[in-house]
């Protein structure tokens, strides 16, 4: 199936190859999304804006099951072309990745799938969002402890605190690449260090990352990598991803398996094996529209490139702290780029929940979280939306 692009003009089959002028064409960028032409839209990490390619893509989608029935409509084949596709947008091997349904599968699938015994640990953080959380609180039940690291009064967690919780009890070590409240970037190399030093499993919570950092997932240096696709991804929600390095695939047995989960499709198979790639983590016929969505979302991401992406939502996020530093807003977020992202937290000295009522009268869209206003882009935002949203916390009003 090839997609006819609205964005840009090109196919998705040939997004790789997109015409430069219009993958570095950020006004045709943001044309994709008519929901810019209503809001000055600063909330991404809530869930990102859907484009006009995501339209398309649905449409076509349709066209190919109304058109092609049975077997060729909607197939596996498909999805194991939208596993390739998505692999090699976000930097991972295809058999590493299991195509699921949202970061709480993913941290679910890992939380069960560990045997995790009474007495071991898992770490993890109280700037985690409750899908980060509640799968392994719920593991406490059963006698496993969860360390939950308290957090400053900025929802910062220094490296050394990871380093006191982690010891030889520790099985996984949970954390957020981006965290969701106050935007801060994880260390995972370092902390992947440490927790492998006694050999406990980081797993990455991507989603509010994934698509706006120019890392490859798999050099990260963690064991899972969890991602829903309904933020920076520009997937639907309801399709994400779960990657898991080698060394760890075999040691997470599945808490679901059916007909995709094993090596063969032979129900009369004397002994059953399950894959010894990602597909173990899947199991019956997946969210193929979905997938087909993401699919087509990565191949834009690509083409526009994940490395022009990164440097627009630093150009935007710096803009919005200066900007906010001039006003004597105080900024909750650290500050080097290397330790944020896409979000920007700010605390203005007020209830954060009034300032977004009265941001959203005036058509900003932004949100209140933890007691604090924030703010959060992706490409589509321009310098326009920045300064919109500095002028209105400028005047009294706000
Ligand atoms: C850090 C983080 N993790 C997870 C989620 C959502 O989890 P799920 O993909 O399971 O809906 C969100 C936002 O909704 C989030 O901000």
């Amino acid at each position: 199936m090839t997609l006819a692009s609205p964005l840009t003009g090109f196919s998705t089959a040939e997004a790789s190859s997109a015409p430069q002028a219009i993958a570095t064409d950020w006004d045709a960028f943001r044309a994709a999304f008519p929901t810019l032409e209503r809001f000055v839209y600063l909330d991404t990490a809530r869930k990102a804006l859907v484009p006009r390619w995501v339209e398309t893509a649905m449409s076509e989608w349709l066209r190919d099951v109304y058109e092609n029935a049975g077997e060729a409509a909607f197939s596996m084949d498909a999805v194991e072309d939208a596993r390739a596709d998505i692999a090699e947008t976000f930097g991972a091997p295809a058999a590493n990745l299991a195509l699921i349904k949202n970061t709480s599968e993913g941290m679910n699938i890992l939380a069960k799938g560990l045997d995790i015994a009474p007495g071991d640990n898992v770490v993890l953080s109280a700037s985690e969002h409750e899908n980060n959380t509640f799968p392994w609180r719920y593991l406490a039940d059963g006698g496993v402890e969860v360390r939950i690291i308290p957090a400053d009064r900025d929802g910062r967690i220094a490296i050394e605190r990871y380093r006191e919780a982690i010891d030889g009890k520790t099985r996984v070590v949970s954390v957020a690449w981006v965290a969701y409240g106050n935007g801060a970037r994880s260390d995972i190399p370092a902390l992947a260090e440490i927790a492998r030093r006694h050999g406990a499993l980081v797993a990455v919570d991507g989603i509010q990352a994934v698509g706006t950092i120019n890392q490859r997932i798999d050099s990260l240096g963690a064991d899972v990598v969890v991602a829903g696709g309904h933020k920076t991804q520009f997937s639907l929600a309801g399709a994400g991803f779960l990657y898991v390095r080698d060394s760890a695939i075999e040691r997470i047995v599945p808490p679901y398996a059916a007909k995709f989960s094993f090596t063969s499709l032979d129900r009369t198979v004397a002994e059953l094996a399950l894959a010894r790639d990602a597909h173990r983590f899947e199991y019956g016929n997946p969210n193929f529209l979905g997938i087909h969505v993401q699919r087509t979302s990565a191949r834009v991401i690509r083409a526009v490139g994940l490395e022009r992406i990164e440097a627009r939502v630093r150009l935007l996020t710096d803009r919005l702290i200066a900007g906010l530093d001039k006003l004597g807003i105080r900024v909750r977020t650290p500050r080097p780029w290397l330790e944020r992202a896409g979000i920007v937290s700010m605390d203005l000295g007020r209830p954060a929940a009034d300032a977004v009522r009265q941001l959203a009268q005036r058509k900003i869209v932004l949100s209140e979280k933890d007691g604090f206003v924030r703010a959060s882009v992706h490409a589509y935002n321009n310098e326009d939306d920045i300064d919109g949203l500095l002028d209105a916390l400028r005047s009294a009003s706000v």
